[in-house]
Formats: structure tokens, C-alpha cells, sequence
């Protein structure tokens, strides 16, 4: 009998991502089956994140549950972000710990498994061209990986020290990977990278990758994840609003609408250059769904700053907002500023804004009330129905089962509620 590995993934698309290259090594060459019982796992891997000082204080207490719960002899790997900036200090925190793996390291997943004790976090590994085994965990969609690590320096992200230099992926394996995917039946590819639309592969750009992606036969949807509103320039939006193929929803992950706060924060734009970019984007793209990150009471965030973030908030009405109080991390320049805003300033910030997004997507959700989409369905719910995302990003569920799944429909919206839009099969 094979030997079971259990995983949790923690974190972003990014680190889905990685999990399912864990997985494909440890299926195909060292013989484990997945499992979502972590009492009969003889493997647990926790992917971890380490954006926030949440996520991180979550993998140590996970620890404690899988120690508890785990059977006799089960190893445990800590993966991901938080290995890569705590390293060997997890196994002396946590000495249940067999292995630590870093963020650039996956493809070391079968070494390590092998070597007690094992601590492999080298963030400048180039394991970028790394042929990786097969598993995805939808047969509708894929995920393909442009580009990793970041060079921007953000003051108050971690990702630079836990995922290293930006190295672009040479464009034919790209379109190899993608043309894989889409012969086995994912209509869908969606691009990754933690600053996609900074793309530069032997002249190629973002916009070039994604035309070259356009062409491959069976592919009939393009989504990616995570553009920079800097790198937003007027051909990308051209590409973006042209190709039919190009799902029409943009993430433009604002952090602060603050111009000062914007600079403190080292973005490399304005808020008028935000600004500009969303308008023209709404103007190009009609129906166009844009969502956002927000980071509020960053070190020094006065009242005014804080007015300007709600301000773009107004202006460009996100269809979708992620929003975070400011997390001072490790590694980064932000956590030594001596500004710090008070804890309790930072939460009623942080519901004020959440507040008005939510009077905003209710006005948004009421009119899609009798729109008809394209939508592409991949998912069967716990509550009946089967759901998929609208051509512009809106999770829409129909009543159905199996036969639907895989299909692109006509739907007509008939009770748009805020997370999900619902409504009836029109083709
Ligand atoms: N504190 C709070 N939120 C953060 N993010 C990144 N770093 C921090 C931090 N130190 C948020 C940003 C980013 C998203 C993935 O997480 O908004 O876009
Ligand atoms: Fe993803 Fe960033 Fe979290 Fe790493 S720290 S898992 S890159 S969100």
C-alpha cells in the first residue's frame, strides 16, 4: 500500500501552486497518495505564508494539532514563506518538525524527505526551469508560473526575502506548459507571478505572453495574478481590453491611496496615476471587474491619508476588496519606521473602510440583477448547484450537477447576492 501525505496550503495562488508541484513530485516519485485524513497521513506538509504575522503565528499552532493527532512515525514538513524567513528556528521551536523547506526550494522536496533535520531555504535557487511532474487540482483550469520571486522593494512586504530575485520564465516553456494543460481539458490558464505584467523573457513582455497563450488552440480563457498598477501602461491595457481571450477581471492592488503614504511605502506611483489607470481601464473594458488590496494604518498613516484611500475608494468603486491592517514583518524596512499607528486607530480604520465597500457592493450587486454572462463552470457546491466565474470575474451558481462542469453557458442573473451572483441557464 502507498504511503499517504497530507498537505494544508496556506497563503496565495502562488502557494497552490507550489503544493501542487509538492504533490507531483511526491505522487510520481516517491510513491505517496494524497489524503484528507491527517490521522492515517504518514507525511503533513504545511505550505506556510508569511505576509502577516497571522498566518505565522497560525503554522505553530497547527503544529501543536498535527503533533497531537498525527500517527506514530508521521513526519512533518514545514513549507512555504515562513520556512524561508524562520528557517532552522522552526525545528528549534517546534522539534516535531522533520524538515524545513523554503519557498524557492520545492523542487528539493524529495531530498529533504529523506534527511531528518533537513533546513533548505537558498532564496537565490533558480529552480525557475525545473521540470516538475504532473498534478493539478482542477481538471478545468491551470495554473502556470511566469515568473518568480520580486524585485520590487516594497517597504512593507516579506516576499522579497522569502521568494528571492524576479526571474522571468523563457516563453516556450510557458506556452508548452499551457498547451499541456489546455489538451487535457483546462480551458482555463491562469498566468502567476508576484509582479506579472513585469514580465521580460529575451525581449518578450507581459503583453507578448500573453497573445503567444491567446494563440494556443483549446484555451478559451486567460486569467493572471498579481499585475502592478506601475507597470499598467497603455499597451498592456490595449492587449488586456483586445483579446477576447483575456478574462476581463484586473487586480489592482492599491495599498494606500495616499500619495505620501505611497512614496513611504516605495510603490512607485501617485494616487492621480492609480487614478488615471482605473479610469481608462473602466473606458476600455465596459463591464470590466477590478479588485483591490488595501493596507490601512501604515507606519505614519495620518486621518488625511487615510480620507484619500477612502477617496479612490468612491472614485473606482471596486467590485472586490482585500483589505489588511498593517502587520509589521521581519525583514522589512517599514517594521523599523518609529510611526507606528495605535492598534485600535488601525481597526476602526479598517471597519470604516470595509463598511463602505460593503454599501458599494451591495449597489453593484443589485445591478447585475437580469445581466446575461458567459460562464465557464468548474465547481460543484456543498449546497446543490454548480458554480463557475462570469468572463469578468463574478462567481455566478446555477441550479445542475455534473454536466455542466467543463461547459461555458449563457446565464441570466436572477438573485445577485453579494459573494455569489445566482440565475438560470439561458443557452
Ligand atoms: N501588512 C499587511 N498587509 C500586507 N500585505 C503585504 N504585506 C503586508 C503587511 N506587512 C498585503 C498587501 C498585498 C497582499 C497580498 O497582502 O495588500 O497586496
Ligand atoms: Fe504568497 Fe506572499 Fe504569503 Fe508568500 S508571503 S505565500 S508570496 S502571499
Amino acid at each position: 500500500m502507498s504511503q499517504k501525505l497530507y498537505i494544508e496550503t496556506l497563503g496565495c495562488a502562488m502557494n497552490m501552486r507550489d503544493s501542487e508541484h509538492m504533490i507531483a513530485e511526491l505522487t510520481q516519485k516517491e510513491g505517496y497518495a494524497l489524503t484528507t485524513e491527517l490521522s492515517e497521513a504518514d507525511l503533513i506538509l504545511i505550505n506556510t505564508c508569511s505576509v502577516r504575522e497571522k498566518p505565522v503565528q497560525k503554522l505553530f499552532s497547527e503544529i501543536g494539532v498535527f503533533k497531537k493527532r498525527k500517527k506514530e512515525g508521521a513526519k512533518i514538513g514545514v513549507c512555504g514563506c515562513t520556512a524561508s524567513h524562520l528557517g532552522e528556528e522552526i525545528i528549534k521551536r517546534a522539534p516535531v518538525v522533520d524538515f524545513v523547506l523554503g519557498a524557492r526550494n520545492v523542487s528539493k522536496i524529495s531530498q529533504v524527505l529523506h534527511k531528518k533535520g533537513a533546513v533548505e531555504i537558498d532564496i537565490d535557487y533558480d529552480e525557475s526551469q525545473y521540470a516538475f511532474s504532473e498534478f493539478r487540482s482542477s481538471p478545468y483550469k491551470a495554473m502556470v508560473n511566469i515568473s518568480i520571486g520580486c524585485d520590487k522593494q516594497c517597504s512593507f512586504c516579506i516576499v522579497p526575502a522569502t521568494r528571492g530575485k524576479e526571474v522571468s520564465i523563457p516563453s516556450d516553456l510557458i506556452v508548452q506548459e499551457a498547451r499541456k494543460a489546455a489538451q487535457s481539458g483546462a480551458k482555463e490558464i491562469f498566468l502567476l507571478g508576484q509582479n506579472v505584467n513585469n514580465y521580460q523573457h529575451e525581449g518578450k513582455d507581459f503583453s507578448d505572453l500573453l497573445n503567444l497563450v491567446s494563440e494556443i488552440d483549446k484555451v478559451e480563457r486567460i486569467r493572471f495574478t498579481s499585475p502592478h498598477p506601475l507597470h499598467m501602461n497603455d499597451h498592456f491595457l490595449e492587449v488586456f481590453a483586445s483579446n477576447p481571450k483575456i478574462c476581463k477581471s484586473m487586480h489592482m492592488p492599491l495599498q494606500s491611496g495616499s500619495t505620501r503614504i505611497l512614496k513611504e511605502m516605495k510603490r512607485g506611483y501617485t494616487k492621480e496615476w492609480f487614478l488615471n489607470r482605473a479610469t481608462k481601464l473602466r473606458e476600455m473594458v465596459p463591464g470590466v471587474h477590478i479588485s483591490t488590496d488595501i493596507i490601512v494604518a501604515f507606519p505614519g498613516e495620518s486621518e488625511r491619508d487615510f480620507e484619500e484611500t477612502m477617496d479612490v475608494l468612491e472614485k473606482v468603486r471596486f467590485e472586490q476588496l482585500f483589505s489588511f491592517k498593517y502587520s509589521p514583518r521581519p525583514l522589512t524596512k517599514a517594521a523599523e519606521f518609529d510611526n507606528q499607528i495605535d492598534p485600535q486607530i488601525a481597526s476602526e480604520r479598517l471597519s470604516r473602510l470595509q463598511k463602505r465597500h460593503e454599501a458599494i457592493l451591495d449597489e453593484i450587486t443589485d445591478a447585475q440583477q437580469g445581466k446575461i454572462f458567459e460562464v465557464y463552470f468548474e465547481e460543484l457546491r456543498a449546497n446543490g448547484g454548480v458554480a463557475g466565474r462570469s468572463d469578468n470575474g463574478f462567481l455566478v451558481q446555477v441550479e445542475g450537477s455534473e454536466e455542466l462542469l467543463g461547459s461555458t453557458q449563457k446565464v441570466k442573473i436572477t438573485y445577485p447576492r453579494r459573494t455569489t451572483l445566482y440565475g438560470e441557464v439561458v443557452s
